[in-house]
């Protein structure tokens, strides 16, 4: 699969046909990321290049690029120089996503400490009350926008339970902040004096005070609170015994509320579409949140009665991956099933390819939880076909916590509200910005459940 010596003899990777100057653009915005990959893999390959106006992009696919990315022993493959300018808009190199080898072992131990399966088990009860008070002040009757509901619900739950404190105030500052960085440096759709606008300045001036009010609440002494992630970031110590740096701080504690807000939110969003959009399943769903909160506990026994919930995230998550492609760098020339990649190459990954195929999960295109129960289990099929949270050193570590509060959100929900489509009769349109996510207006309307079973 892999070879370094002979990679200057092989050819380049197959180019998509393309427009002149615009390249594959217009393809691609007829039809979307994933189905444009699936249609040049199978006419092209594991590996082929693509244009669109303003980039070049070389596109690895399938199992032998998911293999790739888990082991990597050549360390062919760099996440850094994508990132480097971003994270650097938070006055940090070390964070998370920069780091390689030792360090980065260090930094995924110590935020393993509160995002661990465990761990995420205690902050439940935290996910339904945020939930509760959110919808709380939804007006019956009233169309209630989803994405921006969804993500102020995951931000609050991601504070409160990482950094003991809610967004607040600063939401629409963190929106503006990250979108901006996202167009400037992932998309390139933006020059880079968009940074220098008044806007921009203000929304990262705002995230940085929010960062600032965080850390200066977790040094105070003598507040009674649960222990968080800042904590073990406060109390971190490198080999020599020296701490994080002021800015190393600020910007990580920021983790949780940059971890969910398009990810977990988006994916929030697209099981609601799904459940409204399926009577059988939102029946069967909410006789399932009903039998959870009757038994009043959130002990692992109780969880488990939630195998549907479960299986639905499981399914939102193969057909709406909000990361379907990770993006990287080529370190070293190499040879990728027959092509040459060269140092310095834009790669993208594409991870979830396998969630598109009918050799993997038949009929594809529909959503059908059954596909995550037993018998059928077809994610367990072949390693590696399922990758939501991407796979190998980066993969996410945040998985076990976006998943429970996915699942928490939704089911608190439907437990205490009848949710319909506003229109009743709307088809969900998805935007790729590039994060795959619902459209704007998508929106529901809520009703008070009459006769809503005994909560605690
Ligand atoms: C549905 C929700 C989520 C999805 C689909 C998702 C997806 C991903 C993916 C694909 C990566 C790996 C990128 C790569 O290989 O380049 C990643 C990394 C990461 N995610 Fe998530 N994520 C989600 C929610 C969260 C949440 C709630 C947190 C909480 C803080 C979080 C924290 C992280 C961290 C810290 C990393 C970096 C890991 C590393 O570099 O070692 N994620 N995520």
């Amino acid at each position: 699969m892999l070879a370094l010596v002979d990679a200057m003899r092989t050819e380049a990777p197959p180019l998509v046909p393309g427009l002149p100057l615009i390249g594959n653009t217009l393809g691609l915005i007829r039809q979307h990321w994933r189905p444009f990959v699936v249609d040049a893999y199978r006419r092209f390959g594991p590996v082929f290049r693509f244009r669109a106006v303003h980039f070049e992009l070389t596109v690895l696919a399938g199992p032998k690029a998911n293999e790739l990315l888990i082991r990597d022993s050549e360390g062919l493959l760099s996440l850094r120089p994508n990132f480097e300018e971003f994270i650097g808009e938070l006055g940090t190199e070390r964070f998370i996503i920069l780091l390689e080898g030792d360090d980065h072992r260090q930094m995924r131990h110590l935020l393993q400490k509160t995002l661990s399966k465990n761990s995420v088990q205690s902050y439940i009860p935290q996910m339904i009350e945020v939930t509760r008070e959110a919808a709380q002040r939804w007006r019956p009757g009233d169309p209630i926008r989803v994405l921006p509901a969804t993500r102020r619900i995951v931000l609050d739950q991601l504070g409160l339970a990482l950094a003991n404190q809610r967004i607040g105030q600063s939401f629409d500052a963190f929106e503006y902040f990250f979108s901006a960085l996202i167009h400037v440096f992932s998309i390139h759709d933006r020059p880079r004096w968009w940074l220098r606008r008044r806007r921009y300045k203000d929304a990262k001036a705002e995230v940085m005070r929010f960062a600032r009010e965080v850390l200066g609440a977790h040094r105070r002494v003598g507040e009674s609170r649960a222990h968080d992630m800042v904590d073990d970031l406060l109390e971190f110590r490198n080999a020599d015994g020296s701490s994080l740096t002021e800015s190393d701080l600020l910007a990580n504690c920021l983790i949780p509320y940059f971890g969910g807000l398009h990810t977990s939110a988006n994916t929030t969003a697209f099981l609601i579409y799904e459940v409204l959009k399926n009577p059988n399943l939102h029946a069967r769903l909410q006789a399932e949140a009903d039998r959870f909160f009757r038994g009043r506990s959130t002990a692992p026994e109780s969880l488990a009665k939630l195998q549907d919930f479960e299986a639905a995230v499981l399914e939102t998550l193969r057909l709406h991956p909000a990361t379907p492609s990770v993006p990287r760098t080529a370190v070293k020339d190499f040879e990728f099933e027959g092509s040459r990649i060269k140092a310095g190459c834009s790669l993208f990954v594409h991870t979830t390819l396998m969630h598109d195929m009918e050799e993997h999960f038949p009929d594809p295109a529909r959503f059908d939880i059954d596909r995550f129960l037993a018998p059928r289990n077809e994610h367990l099929k072949m390693p590696g076909a399922f990758a939501p949270f991407s796979l190998g050193p980066h993969m996410c570590l945040g998985a076990p916590f976006a998943q429970m509060q996915v699942m928490m959100t939704v089911a608190t929900l439907l437990h205490e509200f009848d949710l319909e489509l506003d229109p009743p009769d709307y088809d969900l349109r998805e935007r790729n910005t590039p994060i795959p996510s619902p459209e704007p207006k998508f929106a529901i309307r809520v009703r008070r459940r009459r006769r809503a079973p005994q909560t605690d």
